[in-house]
């Protein structure tokens, strides 16, 4: 397949064939919807999409964004992870703040295509994009797609679990890792939202009736229930990579 990889510009039509990548419960992210608001407005030319150059079909996309940082991402990254990040690129886009780095968000291959490959070709131009712009370090607060077959497993520990040959066990950071990166550090409470009981029932087809941890299939740790309060809180956890570019 001949691959064209730009900006996605005007072609947002096409976005609609790799939509049904996510668990419904994931689309309630507030934070995620505030960035998807305004990437078009205010980061056009960071988020990439692939089309087939024989049908003009989507085939992925990749969206990363420009921040701001102090400190030396290979010694660590902030607790805070993708909410932080995005918090951090709103902020200084309306500050005027010239950003020092980029943050990979999200890789989406189109769902009948996945498993063929396609990810480090997009993690590639994701890390070229960055180097065009004149960045020299890409990072991502990696969501490992692994960690929820096994979602009562400390992040800690599934974070650094390794194979025979050294890589990750988690297939997303195994790609990341391929591709040069280096593991920084575990985001605890990566990306955090709340809804009634009410809310989680309809975005789960859950119970929700009984305070305490509830494993929603798709969610990389329990979801914290608390049926006297009537609301419930997921806390996901994610990794921190560091590509130097
Ligand atoms: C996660 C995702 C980007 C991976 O892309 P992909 O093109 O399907 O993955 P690849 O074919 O490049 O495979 C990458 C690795 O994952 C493994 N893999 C792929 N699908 C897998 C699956 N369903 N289960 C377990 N491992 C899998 C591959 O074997 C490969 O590992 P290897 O190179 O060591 O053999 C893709 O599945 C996707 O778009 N998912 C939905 C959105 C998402 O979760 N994005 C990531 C967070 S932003």
């Amino acid at each position: 397949m001949q691959l064209d990889i730009a900006p996605i510009g005007d072609r947002l039509d096409l976005y609609d064939e790799l939509a049904g990548g996510w668990p419904e419960f994931m689309t309630k992210d507030p934070t995620g919807g505030l960035y998807y608001r305004y990437s078009d407005q205010f980061w056009p030319t960071f988020s990439l999409l692939a089309v087939d150059k024989e049908t003009g079909r989507a085939v992925a996309k990749a969206h990363s964004v420009p921040f701001a940082y102090d400190g030396d991402p290979a010694e660590g990254l902030p607790e805070g992870g993708w909410d932080w990040v995005i918090r951090q690129a709103l902020h200084d886009h309306l500050s005027g703040t010239k950003p020092t780095m980029v943050s990979a968000l999200e890789i989406n291959i189109r769902p009948d295509l996945r498993g063929s490959g396609l990810s480090g070709l997009m993690l590639a131009a994701m890390r070229d994009n960055a180097a065009e712009h004149g960045f020299t370090d890409l990072v991502a607060p990696v969501r490992p797609s692994g960690k929820h077959a096994q979602i009562r497993q400390p992040i800690d520990v599934y974070a650094h679990a390794t194979r025979d040959d050294g890589l990750p066990v988690d297939p997303w950071l195994r790609v990341h890792v391929r591709a040069g990166a280096k593991i920084v550090n575990v985001a605890h409470y990566s990306m955090t939202y709340a809804g009634t009981l009410e809310q989680w029932r309809s975005w789960t087809g859950l119970a929700f009736d009984a305070t305490g941890p509830v494993e929603v299939p798709g969610a990389l740790s329990p979801i914290h229930c608390d049926v006297e309060q009537d609301h419930a809180v997921y806390v996901e956890p994610n990794v921190w990579v560091h590509h130097r570019i």
